[in-house]
């Protein structure tokens, strides 16, 4: 029997508002979900904020009993040392991070990660409890060479080397071609790859793990293209950047969900 998995929006604010700004934006987004009473369960709620907002909005959620999830978004390979800039994924959990992203595509382009950097902070955040949301996805170069799917999944293939079957993670499918570029995926490609991803987790987990574990789609996702993705079967949720920093925006992301009734 199929697994219910509850629809996980996820928003990565990237380099994006300080800490006074974080104060006033989650502010807003809850009054724009509360009124409407959006946030019972029908779907998760996860932001990602830069590490120094962390504290802030931590104490914020707990203060006014915010149902919203956190996450970081990236974490080091190492538990502690001399290790000049990076963040624990100890240190994370401390701060009642549930989430973090590892191996986004930014961070493999411009930090470059490799596939086994981001399966050693995959390890990382599993040893802290911490729940990996992991990046995969293709290049436009790759798309033309590859198709779609092939290096998203050889990518998340190493990711989950070593990984036990009852560990709790979330794939999100970025193309790297449809991030911030407004271009984003077909439903139709986001569900290709996204089935492909589950029966990656499949052969490596098991079934049981496959059917529980979310995957997402990422990349130019807006309150006018959320439904369609939705509506696919293996698409359980977004992982979404520049939309997420707009309160209007992302709270239709997110009321989208109550509407189709996923
Ligand atoms: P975008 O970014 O929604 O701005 O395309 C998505 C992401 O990078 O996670």
């Amino acid at each position: 029997m199929a697994v219910a998995r509850v629809p996980f929006i996820a928003g990565n604010w990237k380099m994006n508002l300080d800490h006074q700004q974080a104060i006033a934006f989650v502010q807003k987004l809850h009054w724009a979900l509360k009124e409407a009473k959006h946030l019972d369960g029908t779907v998760e709620v996860g932001l990602f904020p830069p590490f120094t907002d962390l504290r802030t909005v931590q104490t914020l959620l707990d203060a006014d009993k915010i149902p919203f999830a956190l996450g970081a978004q990236d974490l080091s390979t190492k538990d502690s040392g001399a290790y000049t800039g990076e963040i624990s994924g100890a240190f994370l959990k401390r701060l009642n991070c549930a989430y973090v992203i590892v191996g986004h595509s930014e961070r493999r382009e411009y930090h470059a990660e490799t596939d086994e950097i981001v399966a050693a902070k995959v390890q990382a955040a599993l040893r802290h409890g911490l729940v990996p949301v992991i990046c995969v996805g293709e290049t436009s170069e790759d798309l033309e060479k590859f198709g779609a799917s092939a290096v998203p999944v050889g990518q998340l293939e190493v990711a989950l080397e070593g990984v036990s079957a009852d560990a709790d993670i979330v794939v999100a499918y970025e193309p790297v071609w449809a991030i911030g570029s407004g271009q984003a995926a077909t439903p139709d490609q986001a569900q290709e790859v996204c089935a492909k991803l589950r029966e990656v987790i499949a052969g490596r987990l098991g079934q049981e793990a496959a059917e529980r574990s979310r995957v997402l789609y990422g990349g130019s996702v807006k309150a006018g293209n959320i439904a369609s993705f939705m509506r696919e079967p293996d698409v359980d949720g977004a992982l979404v950047g520049g939309a997420s920093l707009v309160v209007d925006e992302f709270a239709a992301i997110i009321r989208f969900q109550k509407h189709v009734g996923v």
